[in-house]
């Protein structure tokens, strides 16, 4: 049998990623499926994202990531049935290098353009676990969102209120100098730290959403009180803005009735994360799944992986792909605007 393979790209924020499935190992819910998943992400020694200054990033890049990720895949051009973008949401700037790149990949080659919402790849991605039905807890640097499938739609159940949990991390990490992402260096410096060692910090669960600048305000005081050791205070950060996650989590499994939680986004790389929501379903005799950490944060592989499944939903319903030059980017697309046609 000929083998297909979709492309995926990625640019909602600071990461242009392109990702190459296989169409028949997708739908059989196999990792290796994902041939090859590669990425170049914006990063600074101090200060946070301009999402002009990211755009470029993405647009001097691009070439030369997709040539590795063909080369890397060992496949030709002809072999791609379909591109799949990321075309919401996210920073329009980087969205707009992003569709553009993809616009003219698939004009050149003459192939299909899918539009895909990043959140539910993010989701999605999960079918590699083996997860069913998960609650997917997505906590990226922009999202924070507990998010699952009911009454043939993606529903957000419990969100933030303010600032996703990566961004509040990330602010906190600039405002005492640390460099874009803050948030791996914020872990390392809590691993070192003991119990005994918590700080109190306000905690806001309404239901199943949650609030972030509260607790942002007053550990920039802590900080600036000069009372306590930065290690501490990202100790306490953690151990409170995880235990807000893992709360709004358990709700809405409890809610559902559902069994099975999946992690996504880049603070889900976080060890002590997973943990604490390892201990949450082993209490209520529900089961984790986890992802690698390379699809945990963006990239293009949930995309392609996404794009693949919508593909074989429209040849298999004989439906028609988007004429291309109809595709926009749609940067404020809620999750549960999607209208999920492939399930
Ligand atoms: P989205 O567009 O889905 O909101 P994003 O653009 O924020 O995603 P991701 O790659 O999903 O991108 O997540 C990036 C975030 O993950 C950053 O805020 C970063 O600090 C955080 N992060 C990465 N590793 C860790 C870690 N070990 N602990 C905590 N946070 C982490
Ligand atoms: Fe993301």
């Amino acid at each position: 049998m000929v083998k297909k393979y979709v492309l995926g790209v990625e640019t909602t924020a600071h990461t242009f990623g392109i990702g190459i499935v296989e169409l028949s190992g997708v739908l059989n819910n196999s990792e290796s499926s994902i041939i090859v998943n590669i990425k170049e992400s914006f990063t600074t020694d101090s200060g946070g994202l301009i999402p002009i200054v990211v755009a470029k990033h993405h647009k001097a890049v691009s070439q030369k990531v997709y040539d590795n990720a063909l080369n890397d895949a060992k496949i030709s051009e002809g072999e791609i049935v379909a591109v799949a973008v990321s075309n919401a949401p996210g920073l329009s700037p980087c969205l707009l290098e992003g569709l553009r790149f993809s616009k003219s990949l698939a004009n050149r080659l003459k192939i299909p353009l899918i539009p895909v919402n990043h959140c539910i790849a993010h989701l999605e991605i999960g079918r590699i676990t083996g997860a069913k039905d998960p609650v997917l807890l997505y906590a990226s640097g922009a999202n924070t969102q507990v998010i699952t499938y009911a009454g043939g739609k993606f529903r957000v159940f419990g969100e933030t209120l303010d600032v996703g949990i990566g961004n509040f991390i990330d602010t906190f990490a600039r405002y005492v100098g640390i460099g874009f992402p803050g948030g791996p260096v914020i872990d390392k410096l809590a691993q070192g730290v003991v119990e005994e060692d918590f700080v109190e910090l306000p905690y806001s669960v309404k239901g199943m959403d949650m609030a972030f600048s509260g607790l942002l305000t007053n550990l920039k005081q802590k900080y600036d009180s000069k009372k306590f050791k930065l290690d501490n205070l990202a100790y306490s950060l953690q151990e409170t803005a995880f235990a807000m996650l893992v709360e709004a989590s358990e709700r809405a499994l409890a809610h559902t009735g559902k069994s099975e939680l999946l992690l996504g986004g880049g603070v889900s790389c976080n060890k002590r994360l997973q943990e604490m929501c390892r201990k949450m379903c082993d209490d209520r005799g529900a089961k984790l799944f986890l992802l690698p950490n390379s699809l945990l944060v963006d990239n293009g592989g949930m995309i392609a992986f996404l794009g693949a499944i919508i593909y074989d939903s429209i040849i298999n319903n004989k439906k028609k792909f988007l004429d291309i030059k109809n595709i926009d980017i749609s940067p404020r697309e809620r999750t549960d605007d999607v209208e999920v046609f492939w399930r």
